[in-house]
């Protein structure tokens, strides 16, 4: 790992490549270009707004992240985008519906100038979306190529350093490990044979490490966590990391759960319902895909509770999550949660909680900084699963036999204490007992 001043500037272009021109893409983009022009501070953002203590509380030393670590600037940023539907970023992200007609119409020039590639799709693995701009081809593998194609032309037009490539299109249906997703070889052999368990966010993923572009993964897809593709990240030195961006209930779970048991405590049960109307709740309205989201949703209160170390207070929680597809919320889903607990002497109590959210605006600035401190990543030279990131993601990934970490201020931790490792400062452990001279 490279580290201080031996890390690689972010000099020139980072391209962003982004799967999927919707809600969550569309309002990242305008957003980054709103920024730009000066409309909006980049709100949300960790990388952009957050300072980072250094040293001693009396050093008085909080600079932003963004002037402590070498990160991409927004203006360097040049994107590229794949679609199933031939809408360019502007008539999609009035389709969604997030951002106001206003905003988006002072951006128009710059989203028409967004206009996506044919996209790497079948609806055997999104039954509820019919689209027609796609790729054709004898096979999987050569499904590949045509992508790593479109990422060539595009580093050449825009003259570009560096890249990073985000899956922020729709979730795919569940599906189990299978073996040819062993290793590189069988995974190929399963691409050119059309074998059923190489999914398109696969096929993309593919075409990112093989190119040594590292990968994101913001939906909860079977994808990087198969031998095959971690292989293939470690053997061409490439970041990658996922998945489900972390954003609404899920993000509200991580922040209550981990209070309730710093405070020991006890949780019978979590009952979490949501409306959405968006098209991604339209396609989490198919079991399959629902599926694939639940197993990322329910995983948290587990890994958070830790409930074989303390099975008498959370040894016995029922923990449901639904999701509701409700057209005329549009994008501004509202959730609801019902929280039993007890305390001392086993009395119950409960937390209701009420979250009228925006599900894109949380999920843009999670996007941004995944982008920017990736390809950090990257110029210090580390490889493979990214756990300092878990901070942004539903399901963090972490090495084999590794517990995940899912409560927000262990990860949030994580994070700042990287960025200080990065930049040779020391680490941060809360001690303070040099203030009372008791050391
Ligand atoms: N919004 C959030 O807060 C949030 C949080 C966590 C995860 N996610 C996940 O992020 C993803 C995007 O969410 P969204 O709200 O933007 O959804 P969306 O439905 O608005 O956009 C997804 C886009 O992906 C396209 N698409 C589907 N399959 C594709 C493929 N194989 N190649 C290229 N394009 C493809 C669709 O046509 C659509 O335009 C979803 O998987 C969602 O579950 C979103």
């Amino acid at each position: 790992m490279l580290r201080g001043t031996d890390i690689k500037p972010a000099e020139g272009k980072l391209g962003v490549l982004i799967v999927g021109l919707g809600a969550v893409s569309t309002t990242f983009v305008a957003g980054v270009e709103a920024i730009k022009k000066g409309y909006s501070e980049p709100l949300g953002s960790v990388s952009q707004m957050a300072t980072i203590r250094l040293g001693k509380r009396t050093d008085n030393r909080t600079p932003l992240i963004r002037d402590f670590v070498p990160l991409a600037q927004l203006k360097d940023l040049e994107f590229l985008a794949w679609d199933i539907f031939e809408s360019d970023a502007y008539e999609a992200a009035c389709k969604a519906g997030v951002l106001e007609q206003p905003i988006l119409d002072s951006l128009e020039n710059e989203l028409r100038a967004l206009k996506p590639h044919k996209a790497v799709f079948s609806s055997d693995y999104v039954k509820k979306l019919h689209g027609t701009h796609v790729k054709q081809g004898a096979n999987k593998l050569e499904l590949a190529q045509q992508l790593m194609e479109d990422i060539r032309s595009f580093k050449a037009e825009k003259k570009l350093n560096r890249m990073v490539l985000a899956w922020a299109a729709s979730t795919e249906i569940y599906l189990e490990p299978n073996p040819v997703q062993d290793t590189i070889s069988s995974f190929e052999q399963a691409m050119q044979n059309n074998h059923p368990a190489i999914s398109p966010s696969m096929i993309y993923a593919y075409a990112a490490l093989k190119m040594g572009i590292p990968f994101i993964n913001g939906a909860p897809n079977l994808n990087l966590e198969i031998p095959a593709l971690r292989e293939l990240s470690i053997q061409n030195k490439v970041a990658v990391g996922g998945k489900d961006f972390k954003t609404g209930q899920t993000l509200m779970k991580t922040i209550i759960a981990p209070g309730l048991k710093a405070r020991m405590l006890g949780l019978n049960g979590w009952f979490s319902t949501n409306i959405l109307g968006n098209r991604d709740g339209e396609v989490l309205d198919d079991p399959e895909s629902f599926k694939t989201k639940e197993v990322s949703k329910l995983s948290v209160l587990e890994s958070i509770l830790e409930q074989d170390k303390y099975p008498q207070l959370y040894g016995n929680i029922y923990h449901k999550v639904r999701i509701n597809y409700y057209p005329p919320r549009g994008d501004n889903k509202e959730s609801w949660d019902n929280i039993d607990i007890f305390g001392w002497l086993g009395y119950p109590m409960q937390i209701k909680i009420n979250f009228l959210c925006r599900d894109s605006i949380l999920a843009a600035p999670v996007l941004l900084d995944l982008i920017l401190f990736t390809d950090l990543a990257m110029r210090c030279e580390m490889f493979g699963v990214q756990e300092w990131l878990s901070f942004y993601w539903k399901s963090p990934m972490a090495a084999p036999g590794l517990h995940p970490e899912n409560d927000l201020f262990i990860q949030q931790t994580k994070l700042k204490n990287t960025l200080r490792y990065m930049m040779k400062e020391d680490l941060i452990t809360h001690l303070g007992l040099e203030y009372y001279d008791q050391m």
